[in-house]
């Protein structure tokens, strides 16, 4: 049994939207020019990130999601630079937690996140063609409708708001609608805590014919989140554990 969109939007209506630009999105998900042009790309959750805006000005092919998308430009706009100096603060008052080699400092990140979201707001229109209004785990697609997904810090991120349950019908549902692979990052969540039943979920995920592996990404902004998860779909494999890959 997964959950339903509505439990799982009830869950996590309340996260920050955040701005994170191409730059990050390629370090985070190591994605190469040529990837990039390959597309269709789909961005869930969208968030105010400028990543479709910047792929589309280089040629490719992407559409954001996010109920966020719900919201008036006006609206949205009040809510991104809210959550900006929200994330601000929080990395403020939390210094051990981040890798500040790659972050910068502070007052760099909020720089670069308010230039992302004047980037975003730029781009943005609420037109059900670049930007859709939807909640995981229900998603306005056909099958195999893109090539790659990402899922840049939704998953993972809020165990207690989004459970077990919740996270399989996540990964069951972005799988369903992407021909190549899922990717989603990071593994941990805001404290940097793995996720504690990730061989549990990935198991869970073979049963359903879905291979999945860790992989390493580039960035780590916070220490520990220097892993991605790639989803497949596969054969079903009813019999056999997952793909496990050891490091
Ligand atoms: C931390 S932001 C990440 C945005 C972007 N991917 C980034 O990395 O900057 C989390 C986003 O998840 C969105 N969200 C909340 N519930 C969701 C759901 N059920 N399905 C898809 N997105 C959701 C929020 O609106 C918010 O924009």
């Amino acid at each position: 049994m997964v959950a339903g969109a509505a439990s799982v939007r009830q869950a996590i209506g309340s996260l920050v939207v955040t701005p994170r630009p191409l730059a990050e999105y390629r370090d985070m998900f190591r994605l190469t020019e040529a990837g990039l042009r390959a597309g269709p790309i789909l961005d869930c959750p969208g968030g105010a990130s400028p990543f479709g805006a910047q792929v589309r000005a280089r040629g490719g092919s992407v559409t954001s999601v996010d109920p966020a998308y719900r919201m008036s430009a006006e609206d949205l706009k009040r809510r991104v630079h809210q959550d900006i100096e929200h994330a601000a603060a929080w990395m403020r008052d939390h210094p051990d937690n981040f890798d500040w080699s790659y972050m910068g400092s502070p007052a760099a990140f909020t720089r670069s996140f308010r230039l992302a979201a004047e980037m975003f707001l730029m781009d943005y229109a609420p037109d059900d063609a670049r930007y859709v209004a939807a909640s995981l785990p229900r998603l306005p697609f056909e099958d195999g409708a893109f090539g790659l997904s990402l899922c840049s810090h939704l998953l993972f991120c809020y165990p207690e708001h989004l459970g077990y349950t919740a996270h399989l019908a996540c990964l069951l549902e972005l799988t369903r609608v992407t021909r190549h692979e899922v990717r989603v990052y990071p593994l941990v969540d805001t404290a940097g805590n793995p996720y504690a039943r990730m061989s549990e979920l990935r198991s869970e995920l073979a049963v359903h014919g879905i291979t999945t592996e860790v992989r390493r990404a580039h960035s780590q902004y916070v220490l520990g989140r220097d892993r991605m998860l790639v989803c497949r779909r596969g054969r079903t494999t009813r019999s056999r554990p997952a793909t496990v890959r050891k490091r």
